[in-house]
């Protein structure tokens, strides 16, 4: 369906050319002064420029034009020339009817659709997941979702961080903890029992020590960086070992994800952009990019127009060693070979974007991607305790995500069960399934790229613009709904017709802006735009749930039209808080 806004300015254009003036004066937009009128035109005033004509005077022509237009209702020119118009209740009911048939609520899908690769969670092997994983993953999902929804073909990509030290830190561990594993052996021979040689709880626990007693025992160190170079040169026992620590790992991140409902359909990692690094640098080498300085092989990444220092980018260290912009550039080249993509979304920790800047650079100066190859990066900002400050334990350590998703609940739980009676067990369904959008709407409602605080008691209130509170709004419309069905209606075989009050249009106009929202949070990749919506539109529903008497009323149509009101105001809030990653209970 096109959008309402566009509806309307074509219809205002025709009225302009009858006047006989160009129609590129005709964009409609939603009034300033709502007091006054729903939308306005103000391109009489630019048009008088063109036609030495009082503004006043175009208008008016244009307005006669407009009369028993189909369109609009009431139309009038305003001094010094402003067009000010009310939309047709006519029309916007069928405009509204029409939403409510189509399964896409009229958002159009992509004409042109691309391949589009999001590589977002980032999670690192064996390290458990902290809140800045959590960034990542929320917003990452909600821009997949919101692409796919827009009609193209989207992957998901983890990128697992699964080749740094950390690898040879797990198993200088286990080497001390389990001498006898096959693995260690010099002659091992690859043969590979299924069963690990180890727990996750015991993976989690392993890391943490062995990352500290490095930084205190240098020959341990040592031997965890040789360690490192053996399993990345192809050492057999430590690749075996590798594949267990990867597993492991990733059936329990899998787990976790689950719980933030967020998947993926890529679990690559930055391991396997490794065997594309040696072709990779030989030829930016023979095509003269890629140069030896103080001893690295670097390629010159920097603009003219830069206004700030780009470092070169660094391939190689001087004793051969690849880093974290190898591995990213190599990755692209993998993507591109595999999935061939139209653009590449990074939804990573803002505080990374020069390694950003220089690998996009670079993959675009020596030929990795097309000059029509979208590379993009989406920065995002620090969760902040309320103190500001990167957000902590109380004894200061890094926060786990799953010990803030578990405060989130528990804080949740006391407020559901304090909101009504209920047996445990579905308070606590409940109460996970609310936690989850307080945590995502607080997150997802600031604009990314910003730091925020994250504030549990706001979080997770039902009151102001908050996850909880969209939720009440649509279990509250579930169940007028089910009660309706409980006096007999069918919900479902009515159709919306012209308003009866004011706050019943306020909501009817703000369900059209659903479109045009569409489009612009998929084009700026931006959630939040989701969230304004769907806050107004909760606030629109909740006024005209105030002061109308729904199923109380005698009035057997008003009743059926507005059961379909709340089907379609329900249907666009399920589909926007599905398109941000969580969902609605039945009740609450
Ligand atoms: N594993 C990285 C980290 O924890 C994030 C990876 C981001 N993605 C990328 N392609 N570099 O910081």
């Amino acid at each position: 369906m096109k959008k309402i806004l566009d509806l309307l300015s074509a219809e205002v254009a025709k009225a302009f050319a009858a006047a006989g003036y160009d129609e590129k004066y005709a964009r409609v937009s939603i009034s300033n002064r709502p007091d006054l009128c729903e939308y306005q035109c103000n391109g009489a005033m630019a048009a008088a420029k063109e036609y030495h004509k009082a503004p006043i005077m175009i208008a008016n022509g244009v307005v006669e034009q407009l009369a028993g237009s189909e369109v609009f209702g009431e139309v009038q020119a305003v001094n010094p020339g402003f067009i000010n118009m009310k939309i047709n209740d006519a029309f916007l009911s069928s405009y509204l009817n029409g939403m409510e048939a189509d399964e896409r609520l009229g958002f159009e899908k992509a004409e042109h659709p691309k391949t589009i690769v999001i590589d977002y969670g980032g999670p690192n092997v064996a390290k458990p997941l902290h809140v800045g994983h959590l960034r990542s993953a929320i917003i990452g999902e909600s821009v997949k979702r919101i692409a796919r929804f827009a009609g193209h073909h989207v992957i998901g990509d983890v990128h697992l961080g699964d080749w740094g030290l950390q690898m040879g830190l797990i198993i200088t561990e286990l080497h001390e903890r389990k001498p006898e594993l096959c693995y260690f052996d010099e002659n091992y021979d690859g043969a590979y029992p299924e069963e690990a040689p180890f727990t996750i709880a015991e993976l989690e626990e392993i890391y943490p020590t062995a990352s500290k007693r490095s930084k205190e025992d240098e020959p341990y160190k040592e031997a965890a960086m040789q360690a490192t170079y053996e399993l990345q040169h192809g050492r057999k026992g430590y690749q075996a070992l590798l594949q267990h620590i990867l597993n492991v790992s990733v059936t329990d991140l899998k787990r976790n994800y689950a719980n933030l409902n967020v998947s993926f359909d890529l679990w690559k990692g930055e391991s396997d952009a490794q065997p594309y690094i040696p072709d990779m640098v030989q030829k930016m080498k023979d095509d003269g990019f890629a140069y030896v300085s103080d001893n690295a092989l670097v390629v010159d990444v920097k603009e003219d127009t830069d206004t700030k220092e780009v470092p070169p980018c660094m391939l190689l260290k001087s004793d051969g060693a690849s880093l974290y912009t190898t591995t990213d550039l190599a990755t692209i080249v993998e993507r591109m070979k595999l999935y061939n993509p139209d653009e590449i979304i990074y939804v990573v920790d803002k505080r990374q974007e020069m390694h950003f800047i220089q690998v996009f650079r670079c993959a675009r100066k020596c030929g990795l991607v097309t000059d029509e190859t979208g590379l993009k990066f989406l920065g995002f900002g620090t969760m902040n305790g309320k103190d500001g400050k990167p957000f902590k334990t109380r004894d200061g350590g890094v926060m786990r995500l799953e010990y803030l998703l578990k405060d989130i609940n528990e804080e949740m739980l006391k407020k559901i069960e304090a909101s009504r009676p209920m047996d445990e067990e579905e308070a606590e369904k409940i109460s996970k399934i609310v936690g989850l959008s307080a945590v995502k709407y607080g997150d997802l409602s600031n604009q990314a790229s910003k730091d925020y605080i994250f504030d549990v008691d706001r979080f997770t209130s039902s009151e102001g613009n908050t996850g909880p509170y969209i939720l009440y709004t649509i279990v509250r419309i579930k169940s007028i709904l089910r009660k309706y069905e409980e006096m007999g209606g069918t919900a479902g075989d009515g159709q919306i017709t012209a308003s009866a009050n004011e706050s019943e249009k306020a909501l009817q106009l703000e369900l059209t802006k659903f479109n045009s929202m569409m489009e612009t949070a998929y084009e700026e990749s931006a959630p939040h735009k989701i969230c304004a919506y769907i806050y107004d539109l909760a606030n629109a529903f909740n006024k005209f749930y105030h002061e109308t008497k729904i199923l109380g009323s005698e009035d057997e149509a008003a009743k059926k039209s507005w059961i379909a009101l709340l089907l379609l105001t329900r249907k666009v809030l399920e589909t926007c808080i599905d398109l941000l990653g969580f969902e609605a209970p039945e009740k609450m």
